[in-house]
């Protein structure tokens, strides 16, 4: 499937390097003659043309840029921490510098991105009406100060909020998809119908973060200034960036794993539907629950991230299987949580989200109307699936184990042959997202292991067969 890539982003690049192609289909047909092995000469051939090609994207061909402010980094550090290393390059920009950061311990802490202090922008006018926050405009211009740190090496920049939660190395294995060296705008529109609809759904919401090719960014930071005159009407930064790069002429690539959470309270139903898509970020822990229950919020982002430590391409990764002895439906939601549903549903039905969260504006004529495709909870809470959140991850020679434990059922009557179960436990071997599972993503298939009533259910997740099909036998 290598090879498959270097052809698509080869006749792209055709136009650009017109001189290079004709001296490279010399050397391929020279070889031609000279050997046997065709496979030799395409390589051959291409190397010419990329000698970049060869070294895959990885993380340090990433910059962030983070908006923040004096007044609200303190808090929210902590968000960052959960997925930075030191080794990443970036900013988190401010308006003004945090009371505890001084000279002598600015920047100080490797953890976390470095503080950048925002240009000043009381020059440009902010006239949204009823108000807004004229913050807009300096969180818009992160775009352009974050092109402006003039890193060598990149291939592209990454913006997002400092309550917006990343899982980098996703990041890195979604946006290789694309090539760097043409202009892309990657993200996604927001869950909140009213907000998509009002917004664009061309916009990448910023809150839920979104890249830009570097190549794109470059150019973007040359022009923004003038740009965002015309758009002090608008309310937010990321309608400012979206304005200026339209008047580039280019749209969004939409891309599912963004999370922007315009959503309140249990966001279970989201997570545990995600898309057949890497998961890309998470945004508003502040104001959604805790996604585990009985833990602080930051708690129980430190223990999704205790899985995705162990494998990120997997997290949340919806895998579904049918035990035909009991007539149970097994929804794997890797890394957080298993659903047991004591009937059989569906498939389309089980990757449906469940509408366990509250809209974003409750009175507004709108709420209730989502991005997605959903199911409303069940009103009999025993007909509701039994939900079994992540205990532990472990990876061992017999592949990655994670096991799941029972929550709160709230259920008095519970005759289901389910009703003992306490322990999910799942095994798996690393899923490493290749060229093929990136273009065309298949969902894997997954095996109850000895169906029985007691506490413990084993599940295996592995790759479908050719013409195999998800449903109960
Ligand atoms: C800001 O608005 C005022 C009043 O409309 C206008 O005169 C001025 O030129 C604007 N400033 C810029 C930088 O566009
Ligand atoms: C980056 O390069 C531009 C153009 O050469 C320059 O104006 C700017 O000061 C540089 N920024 C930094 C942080 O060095
Ligand atoms: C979870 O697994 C890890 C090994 O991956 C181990 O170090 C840790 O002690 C385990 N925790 C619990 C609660 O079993
Ligand atoms: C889950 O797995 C961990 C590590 O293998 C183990 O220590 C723990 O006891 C298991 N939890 C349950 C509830 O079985
Ligand atoms: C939360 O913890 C308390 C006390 O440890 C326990 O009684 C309760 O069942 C737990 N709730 C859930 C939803 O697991
Ligand atoms: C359990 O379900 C009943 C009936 O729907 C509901 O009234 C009650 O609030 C639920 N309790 C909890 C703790 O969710």
């Amino acid at each position: 499937m290598k090879s498959a890539i270097k052809t698509k982003s080869l006749t792209k690049l055709i136009p650009f390097s017109s001189s290079f192609c004709a001296i490279s289909l010399f050397i391929f047909i020279s070889i031609l003659f000279f050997t046997t092995s065709k496979i030799v000469t395409i390589n051959i051939g291409s190397s010419l043309l990329q000698p970049t090609e060869s070294d895959p994207t990885n993380v340090n061909h990433l910059v962030f840029g983070i908006a923040s402010s004096g007044k609200s980094w303190p808090n929210r550090k902590k968000y960052a921490k959960l997925w930075w290393n030191k080794n990443m390059k970036g900013c988190v920009f401010v308006d003004n510098l945090p009371p505890e950061e001084n000279d002598n311990n600015l920047n100080s802490d490797d953890s976390v991105p470095q503080i950048c202090v925002s240009e000043d922008t009381s020059k440009f006018n902010y006239t949204y009406r009823p108000g807004g926050l004229r913050s807009a405009i300096r969180v818009a211009r992160v775009v352009k100060e974050t092109a402006e740190l003039n890193h060598s090496d990149v291939r592209w920049y990454v913006f997002g909020d400092d309550d917006t939660i990343f899982f980098p190395e996703n990041l890195v294995k979604t946006l290789s998809k694309y090539d760097h060296r043409l202009w892309y705008y990657v993200g996604a529109y927001s869950e909140n119908y009213e907000g998509s609809q009002t917004f664009g759904f061309g916009m990448a919401f910023g809150g839920g973060g979104f890249a830009l090719s570097a190549s794109l960014a470059n150019v973007l930071a040359k022009v923004f200034d003038s740009c965002i005159e015309r758009y002090s009407h608008l309310y937010g930064s990321d309608a400012r960036v979206f304005s200026c790069i339209a008047e580039l002429g280019v749209g969004l690539t939409y891309e599912p794993g963004f999370h922007q959470v315009d959503l309140r309270g249990n966001v279970f139903g989201l997570l545990a539907a995600h898309p057949l898509s890497p998961l890309l970020s998470l945004h508003h822990p502040d104001i959604t629950d805790a996604i585990f229950p009985n833990m602080t919020n930051s708690k129980s982002l430190q223990h999704l991230f205790e899985a995705a430590y162990v494998d990120s391409q997997r997290m949340l990764q919806q895998t579904v299987c049918y035990d035909r002895r009991f007539s149970r439906t097994i929804s794997v939601s890797w890394g957080y949580a298993v659903q047991v549903f004591q009937s059989n549903v569906l498939l389309p039905d089980v990757l449906r989200v469940q509408e366990t969260f509250k809209p974003w504006k409750e009175k507004h004529v709108m709420a209730g109307i989502y991005t997605f495709s959903k199911r409303e909870l069940h009103h009999d809470p025993c007909k509701r699936p039994k939900i079994f959140y992540l205990d532990n991850v472990s990876s061992g020679k017999d592949g990655i184990i994670s096991n799941y434990t029972k929550s709160f059922y709230n259920c008095s009557n519970d005759k289901t042959s389910s009703k003992n179960l306490e322990v999910i436990k799942v095994v798996t071997n690393n899923l490493d997202l290749d060229s093929k599972q990136l273009q065309t993503p298949r969902r894997q298939c997954c095996d109850v292991l000895d169906s029985n009533s007691g506490q413990l259910m084993e599940i295996a997740i592995r790759e479908c067969k050719y013409e195999e099909l998800i449903y109960m036998h």
